[in-house]
C-alpha cells in the first residue's frame, strides 16, 4: 500500500478565466485574455472564455461535486478585472463577493481554498498602460493584493501570487501565443523583472498587514536534457533550465539572478535587474511546482533565446492529446531538484495532469483509464520524492473540470469531471472516482 503522510491535502485545480464564464459580468472590466480570445486566429475554433463552464454561476453545483469527490483542498484564481476592472481604483464589490463566497461554500464543505492572485487575466486597462512591461505594475499588483486580502484573508489561508509566471513571460511576450501576444524579448525581459518585484510586494503585505497564512508563488518545472552529447547542445540545456526552471525562483531564494540570463536575453537583460536582484529575496512559505512533461534542448544560435525544444530523445514514448511525453519521473525529478537547490523548502504540487481524447459520457460514465494510470503513477513519483525528504505538503490535479485550454480553446480536455459545453451537464469521470477512492484511503495499493 503507498499511503502519503497524515494530513497530506488532495485537491483539484482551475483557473478563472478557463472557467467561469460571464467575463463582463456583474460590473467586471475586460482582461487581456477576453481581448486576446476575441481577436481572430488567436484560439482554436475561434473559442472564448465567454461561456467556459459557466462556474460563475454554477459554483454551487461545483462545490457539491468536489464534495462527492472527497476533495481535501480546492485551488482557484481571482480575476483581477472582476475586483478592480480599470486595474487599479474603483473596487467593484460584486466580484469580491463571488469569490467570497466561494469561500465561504468551501469551508462549509470542510475544504481548503488554495488562492491565486494572477493566473493570467490582467485587466485590459492595464496592458493599455503597457502591462507588466510597465514598471508600474509591481504597484498596481500590490495595490491588488492588499485590496483581496483585506476580503477574503479572514478566511483563506492559502496564497499563491502568481501562476507560471515563465509562461507569461515567454507564450506571451515572446512567442505572442498567449495574451498579450506580443513578441517582443525586451518587453519579456521587464516582464520576469516586474513580476518578480510585483510577488515580492504582495509576499511583504501579507506577512506585515495579514499576518495570517502562508504564501507562495506557482512555477512551470521540467527537467532539462539535451538533445545530444555535442557540447553546444549541453550548454542550450543549461540554457533553458536558467531561463525556466531558475528565472524566478535563485531571485527569490538567492537574491540573484542565473549567469546564463545575459545570454539567454542578450542585451534585452539589463545589467540594473541584476543589482536590484537582492531586494527580491523574500521568504516564501512554499513553493507551487506544476508539472506537465520533459523538455529536450537543442543549441539554435543567433535566435532568442537560443535553444529550442526538441523531441529527438524521446521519441517512442507515450504522449497525452497535447503532444506533451508522458514522462512521471520527471515530476519525482523536479521535487528532488527544488528540494535540494533551494534547501528543502515547503512544496505543493500545484498542477499535474492530462489531456485526453475521452469518450462522450455513456450510461453516466466516462471510461478514461489513461487518465487514471497517469494519475497513478504521477502520485507515485510524488510519494517516491517524499519518501526521500522533499516536504510535500499537498497534490493539486489539473484540472477539476473540463475547460478552455487558453489558445487551444475547448479541444482538450484535462477534467476529473466531464463538462459537456452545450448542456453544461457535468459528469465524474473513471479517474475522478478513482481519486475520490483514493483521497479516503490518503493512498493506493502499489499493485491496483
Ligand atoms: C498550465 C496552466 C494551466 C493549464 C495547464 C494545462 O501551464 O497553468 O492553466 O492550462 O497548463
Amino acid at each position: 500500500m503507498i499511503t502519503f503522510p497524515e494530513g497530506f491535502l488532495w485537491g483539484a485545480a482551475t483557473a478563472s478565466y478557463q472557467v467561469e464564464g460571464s467575463p463582463l459580468a456583474d460590473g467586471a472590466g475586460p482582461s487581456v485574455w477576453h481581448q486576446f480570445a476575441h481577436t481572430p486566429g488567436t484560439t482554436e475554433g475561434g473559442d472564448t472564455g465567454d461561456r467556459a463552464c459557466d462556474h460563475y454561476r454554477r459554483y454551487p453545483e461545483d462545490l457539491a461535486l468536489m464534495r462527492r469527490m472527497s476533495l481535501g483542498a480546492y485551488r482557484f484564481s481571482i480575476a483581477w478585472p472582476r475586483i478592480l476592472p480599470a486595474g487599479t481604483g474603483a473596487i467593484n464589490r460584486a466580484g469580491l463577493d463571488f469569490y467570497s463566497r466561494l469561500v465561504d461554500g468551501l469551508l462549509e464543505a470542510g475544504i481548503v481554498p488554495f488562492a491565486t492572485l494572477f493566473h493570467w487575466d490582467l485587466p485590459a486597462a492595464l496592458q493599455e498602460r503597457g502591462g507588466w512591461a510597465n514598471r508600474e505594475s509591481a504597484d498596481w499588483f500590490a495595490e491588488y493584493a492588499r485590496t483581496v486580502f483585506q476580503a477574503l484573508g479572514d478566511r483563506v489561508r492559502h496564497w499563491i501570487t502568481f501562476n507560471e509566471p515563465f509562461i507569461v513571460v515567454h507564450e506571451g511576450h515572446v512567442l505572442g501565443e498567449h495574451a498579450p501576444g506580443h513578441r517582443n524579448v525586451y518587453e519579456a525581459a521587464k516582464a520576469a523583472h516586474h513580476i518578480l518585484l510585483g510577488h515580492a510586494r504582495a509576499v511583504e503585505i501579507l506577512h506585515q498587514e495579514i499576518k495570517k497564512g502562508e504564501i507562495g508563488i506557482t512555477v512551470i518545472l521540467s527537467p532539462m536534457q539535451a538533445a545530444s552529447d555535442a557540447e553546444e547542445d549541453r550548454h542550450a540545456a543549461r540554457l533553458a533550465e536558467a531561463y525556466q526552471n531558475r528565472l524566478f525562483l535563485d531571485p527569490l531564494f538567492f537574491g540573484t539572478y542565473p549567469e546564463e540570463l545575459d545570454e539567454v536575453f542578450g542585451d534585452a537583460w539589463p545589467e540594473a535587474f541584476r543589482t536590484e536582484a537582492a531586494g527580491l529575496a523574500a521568504p516564501v512559505d512554499f513553493v507551487g511546482v506544476n508539472y506537465y512533461s520533459r523538455v529536450t534542448a537543442a543549441a539554435n544560435p543567433g535566435v532568442f533565446p537560443s535553444f529550442r525544444e526538441e523531441a529527438a530523445k524521446t521519441e517512442g514514448r507515450d504522449r497525452t492529446q497535447m503532444g506533451w511525453e508522458i514522462y512521471p519521473e520527471g515530476l519525482y525529478e523536479v521535487l528532488q531538484w527544488v528540494n535540494r537547490r533551494y534547501g528543502g523548502p515547503k512544496l505543493y504540487v500545484t498542477e499535474s495532469g492530462a489531456a485526453f481524447a475521452d469518450p462522450p459520457p455513456a450510461g453516466g460514465r466516462v471510461a478514461d483509464p489513461e487518465r487514471k494510470a497517469f494519475l497513478r503513477d504521477h502520485f507515485l513519483q510524488a510519494h517516491r520524492a517524499i519518501r526521500e525528504g522533499a516536504d510535500v505538503g499537498g497534490y493539486f490535479v489539473w484540472s477539476l473540470l473540463d475547460n478552455f485550454e487558453w489558445a487551444l480553446g475547448y479541444s482538450r480536455r484535462f477534467g476529473l469531471i466531464h463538462v459537456d459545453y452545450g448542456t453544461q451537464v457535468r459528469t465524474i469521470k473513471d479517474s475522478g472516482l478513482w481519486f475520490a477512492e483514493m483521497i479516503g484511503k490518503n493512498g493506493f495499493e502499489e499493485r491496483a
